[in-house]
């Protein structure tokens, strides 16, 4: 409890000395007035999911650089979900790229307005870059070789990285960046493993990818790899309890995160996204 307290100041950015009581801010690994070494946080810098219940789970959010997978059916949140990541980010200082598989961003945008949220302004002060897969990234590149796929990703994707500044990235969903080339499983695994490491690697961004789990299958993505290559995976999920039919989100893996695998019912409201409720035991 004194661990979680202790986080959710940090979030907050109000975390203080346990030994001294001088202030300290998020980036300190000592106190600078006794120096002694700061207790129950993690050292490594943390980004925001844009949704604050999540990040206290998360001991602070995503571990920076690194790459989440979110998965689940149709109409579980994904969208909404990684919409709320970059549009947190984009109104605090850490622009984002979208890679969507809408063809038309404008529609996105009439869309996502319907639901409370305005894209527009952040897309016209380059906080937020919207890229449709299709036209940025797939039809060059029929049957040419995995490096040189790959390559041609990445080069687009750190152009648009270094117009704006992006520090996130989603893709959403990954599916139509992988069987545009190729549905032979070996090379499908071996090519989304050799993005998601050329991404950490050469972009240095934070990035959820989505993964639409096909209905009614138990699985935890699409591909059977991406939950392995990802630092963190959270599936979302409607199900029926009674008569009801509730949304929940499990936060099934996270590397250097002390998570207890805990289901939480969650709400989607329009303007707010995703509002965790309580842990379902
Ligand atoms: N205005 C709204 N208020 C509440 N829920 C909404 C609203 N608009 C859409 N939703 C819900 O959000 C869900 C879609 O979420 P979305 O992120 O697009 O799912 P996914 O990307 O996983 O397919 C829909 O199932 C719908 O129930
Ligand atoms: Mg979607």
């Amino acid at each position: 409890m004194q661990r979680r307290e202790a986080v959710r100041r940090e979030a907050v950015g109000t975390y203080s000395c346990e030994q001294c009581g001088h202030p300290l801010s998020p980036e300190y690994k000592f106190c600078p007035a006794c120096g002694t070494p700061r207790k129950g946080v993690s050292y490594v810098r943390r980004v925001s999911t844009g949704n604050q219940a999540i990040d206290e789970i998360l001991e602070g959010g995503f571990e920076s650089g690194k790459t989440y997978l979110l998965a689940g059916e149709a109409g579980t949140g994904k969208t909404i979900f990684s919409l709320q990541y970059l549009l947190y980010g984009a109104k605090n200082n850490e622009p984002g790229i979208y890679v969507t598989i809408d063809e038309r961003p404008e529609m996105l945008v009439r869309d996502v307005r319907n639901f409370g949220w305005d894209l527009q302004p952040l897309v016209e002060t380059r906080k937020l870059a919207i890229l449709p897969v299709r036209r940025y990234f797939t039809s060059k590149m029929w049957g040419r070789e995995m490096d040189a796929i790959v390559n041609n990703i990445i080069e687009e994707l750190d152009k648009r990285r270094r117009e704006i500044g992006a520090k996130r990235l989603v893709i959403d969903p990954i599916a139509p960046l992988v069987t545009t080339y190729s549905n032979e499983v070996a090379w499908v695994r071996e090519y989304i493993r050799s993005l998601i490491f050329s991404i950490e690697e050469k972009l240095g961004v934070t990035t959820v990818i989505t993964s639409e789990v096909p209905t009614g299958e138990n699985m935890m993505s699409r591909y059977g790899v991406e939950e392995f290559l990802a630092s963190g995976v959270i599936i979302l999920s409607i199900s029926r309890v009674g008569n009801s039919i509730i949304r929940t989100m499990f936060i099934r893996k996270m590397r250097w995160t002390a998570v207890n695998p805990i289901i939480y019912r969650f709400e989607i409201e329009r303007g707010r996204g995703i509002v965790l409720k309580e842990p379902l035991s």
